[in-house]
C-alpha cells in the first residue's frame, strides 16, 4: 500500500522541523512547500531530512517544492506559512500579513487536494483558522488549528518541574484563544489522575498559569529573531498521528464552534477527539462560572481580531 501524502506549507523553522518529525514517525511521505523566491531551499531541506533516514531507519520520502502540483492528492496539509513574531510583537500584530498568506496558500492547496484535512499553525492562530475555513470552503471538521496541544505541553512541563514528577504523569488542559486570553484549567490538569489543585498552592498554580500564557513570548524574547518551533512541531505531529492512525485522541485544538460552550461562529481552543475525519467530536467540559466567563472573554478577543480582518463571524 502506498504511503499517505502529507504536505507541509512553509519550509521555515516550524515547517522543516515538522517534516523531520513526520518522517521520523513514518506517518507518510512528506512534501515541503515554500514560495518560488526560496528556490532550492525546500528541496535542500527535504533532501537533508531524507538522508537521515538510513540512520534513523525510516523510509518516508521527503521532497521539496515551490509549487503545488507535487502536493496533489495530499490526505493532510499543515499550513505553517507566514511571518513569525519578533520581540515586543503580539500574535495579533501578524494579523493582516499572515491572513493574506494563509488565504492564498489555502486556495492553492485545496485546488489539488480537495479531500484533505487542514491543520493551521500560522498565527494569530484562531483568526487564521477562520481564514482557512472560508478560503477552503471545507466542512468545519476538516479545518483544525494547532494551539492547545502546545499550550498544554508548556503547562505540563511547568507542572512536572514544580512537582518534580515525570512529564509522562502530567496532563493539562488549556482552552480558549491562542493568545493572552488563553484559559489554563488547573481543575482539569492532573498528575496521575490527581488534580493539581490538590497538589500545589494557589500561588504556585497562578504562577504556572501565567508562565503558560506567556510561554510563547518567553521564547520569542530569548530567541530575538523568531518564535518557538520544537514544541510547536511536536504538537502538530501528535495531531497528525491521531488523525492518520484514526486514534481518536482527545487533544485541545482550535475547532470551529457553533454553540458549544455558548460560543458561535469562531475558532476557539476546546478538547476535541481527532480521528480519520478530522474533528470527530468536541467534548464539553463541565466548567465553573469563573472558567466559563474566562472562556467567553477569550472568545470575545478572538472575535475582535476576526472582525479586524473583515472576516466578522456571527455573534454569539
Ligand atoms: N506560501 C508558502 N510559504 C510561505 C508563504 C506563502 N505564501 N509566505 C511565507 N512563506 C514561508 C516563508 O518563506 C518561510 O520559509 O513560510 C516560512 C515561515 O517560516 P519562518 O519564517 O521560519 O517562521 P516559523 O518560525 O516557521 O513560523 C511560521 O508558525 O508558529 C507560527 O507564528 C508562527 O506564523 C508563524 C508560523
Amino acid at each position: 500500500m502506498a504511503r499517505k501524502k502529507i504536505t507541509v506549507v512553509g519550509a521555515g523553522f516550524v515547517g522543516a522541523t515538522l517534516a523531520q518529525r513526520l518522517a521520523e514517525l513514518e506517518l507518510g511521505d512528506v512534501v515541503l512547500v515554500d514560495i518560488p523566491q526560496t528556490e532550492g531551499m525546500p528541496a535542500g531541506k527535504a533532501l537533508d531530512i531524507m538522508e537521515s533516514g538510513p540512520i534513523y531507519g525510516y523510509d518516508s520520502r521527503v521532497t521539496g517544492a515551490t509549487s503545488y502540483e507535487p502536493t496533489r492528492g495530499s490526505e493532510l496539509v499543515v499550513i505553517t506559512a507566514g511571518i513569525p513574531r519578533k520581540p515586543g510583537m503580539s500574535r495579533d500584530d501578524l494579523l493582516n500579513t499572515n491572513a493574506g498568506i494563509v488565504r492564498q496558500v489555502t486556495e492553492s492547496v485545496v485546488r489539488v487536494s480537495p479531500d484533505a484535512i487542514l491543520i493551521v499553525v500560522s498565527n494569530p492562530l484562531d483568526a487564521m483558522c477562520l481564514v482557512a475555513l472560508r478560503a477552503s470552503k471545507f466542512p468545519k471538521h476538516r479545518v483544525i488549528g494547532m494551539a492547545g496541544v502546545l499550550d498544554s505541553a508548556r503547562m505540563r512541563s511547568f507542572i512536572a518541574e514544580a512537582l518534580q514528577v515525570s512529564v509522562e504523569n502530567v496532563h493539562a488542559m488549556v482552552l480558549g484563544g491562542h493568545g493572552d486570553t488563553m484559559v489554563p484549567l488547573p481543575r482539569f490538569s492532573t498528575v496521575s489522575g490527581i488534580p493539581i489543585t490538590e497538589l500545589l498552592s494557589k500561588d504556585k498554580i497562578e504562577a504556572i498559569n501565567r508562565r503558560t500564557r506567556d510561554g510563547g513570548a518567553e521564547i520569542v524574547n530569548l530567541l530575538k529573531t523568531g518564535s518557538a518551533y520544537y514544541a510547536p512541531s511536536a504538537s502538530v505531529a501528535e495531531m497528525v498521528e491521531s488523525i492518520l492512525k484514526d486514534k481518536n485522541k482527545v487533544l485541545p485544538c482550535a475547532a470551529y464552534l457553533e454553540g458549544e460552550y455558548g460560543v458561535d461562529g469562531v475558532y476557539l481552543g476546546v478538547p476535541a477527539k481527532l480521528g480519520a475525519r478530522g474533528v470527530v467530536e468536541v467534548l464539553q467540559l463541565n466548567l465553573s462560572v469563573e472558567e466559563r466567563i474566562e472562556l467567553q472573554k477569550s472568545a470575545a478577543a478572538v472575535k475582535e481580531s476576526c472582525q479586524v480582518l473583515g472576516a466578522a463571524a456571527r455573534s454569539s
